[in-house]
């Protein structure tokens, strides 16, 4: 082939595959105020949100779809964001706030993902306006109250990753990543008060490959806690305060539990907490094991119990179990 003629085909390679890259980057939009949001923090949107969340799931387009979520506030009363998605990858871009009702509307769960591979949650404000519900525990006594609901679930789902969350007041749990492997939560904030009651920040169950990087959280019980089935675990550069602590735990409350293994702990700060690092299981006889688990670079400021290993957990200290709990514990390191 002559050199100019070679060149030129090298030029249409060129430009055809610039094309195809530009075809693959175009996301395809699905703005929920096309499917009827409106953003005055009063009109539920639920709907709306779950027929941009349809859309987008079923787009079969080359590239990734994306729910868009313009700044303003948005009240959702629940929603349930279903997989598998026939595309594949879906993203959520958050500019606004999401509120849950209020007063409590005795949802368990209120924001979910669940069967989704590929799911990317980029940005956003849920406000959880837990307050109401606070009040009810405070002055009625937890059974006078419905379960709390949890502002964000990822639940039997892989290859998640929420990036940039703000998470204010849930009443109960804030980020739950429950059944799931392959989940990524960074550059988080979650604030609720001190005296909150169960509002964990980040709650890990049944999962394995979870990476909690980067984050700022005060609330009123665990900053992240870890229970049964929870592997492979990488927490890095939290700040955690007012709060209860890292956990792992509690466990044993039931005989047969799953493991918790390989759990590293990494360049965390605690600052105004109860409790530092801790593990808690019930004095129960269970099949439990803690296997593996590594806390470093940790700093800690005003602690009441930086380092806390409790095999007898019963908080509120009512008919609390005596047997010898079986939770083994192995290879703490640090
Ligand atoms: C422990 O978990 C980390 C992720 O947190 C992973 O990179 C590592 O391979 C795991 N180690 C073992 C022995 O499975
Ligand atoms: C828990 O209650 C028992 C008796 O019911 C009591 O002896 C014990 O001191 C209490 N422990 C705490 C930490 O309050």
């Amino acid at each position: 082939m002559p050199p100019r003629r070679a060149n030129l085909a090298l030029l249409a390679h060129l430009l055809a595959s610039l094309v195809t890259a530009a075809t693959r980057a175009a996301a395809t939009s699905y703005s929920v105020l096309d499917y009827g949001a409106v953003a005055d923090g009063r009109t539920d949107c639920a709907g709306a949100f779950l027929g941009a969340w349809n859309a987008a799931c079923a787009d079969e387009d080359e590239g990734p779809a994306a729910v868009v979520v313009p700044a303003g506030e948005y009240l959702v009363s629940r929603a349930r964001f279903g997989g598998p998605c026939r595309g594949g990858a879906v993203s959520v871009d958050i500019a606004g706030t999401l509120l849950a009702p209020t007063p409590y509307a005795g949802v368990q769960l209120w924001i979910v993902f669940q069967n989704v591979d590929g799911v990317s949650v980029n940005g956003g404000t849920l406000d959880g306006r837990g307050q109401a519900y606070w009040a009810c525990r405070r002055d009625g006594g937890g059974s006078a109250c419905p379960a709390a609901t949890r502002s964000l679930t990822i639940y039997r789902s892989r290859n998640v990753v929420v990036r940039g969350l703000t998470s204010l007041n849930s009443a109960g749990i804030h980020v739950t990543v429950q059944a799931s492997s392959g989940v990524a939560v960074v550059d988080t904030v979650v604030s609720a008060p001190g005296d909150s009651p169960n509002t964990d920040g980040i709650h890990i169950k049944q999962s394995s490959d979870v990476t909690v990087r980067s984050a700022r959280i005060g609330t009123g019980d665990d900053c992240v806690s870890m229970v049964e089935g929870s592997s492979d675990v990488w927490i890095q550069g939290v700040a955690c305060g007012p709060g209860h602590g890292i956990s792992i735990g509690s466990l044993g409350d039931t005989p047969e539990q799953a493991a918790v293994r390989n759990i590293t702990v990494k360049a965390v700060a605690l600052a105004g907490t109860t409790n530092g690092l801790r593990i808690k299981s019930w004095a129960k006889a269970n099949r439990g094991i803690v296997d593996g688990v590594s806390f470093s670079d940790v700093v800690m400021r005003d602690v009441r119990n930086p380092i806390i290993v409790d095999q007898n957990y019963c908080p509120g200290n009512v008919s609390c179990p005596t047997e010898v709990t079986r939770t083994q514990l192995c290879v703490l390191q640090q």
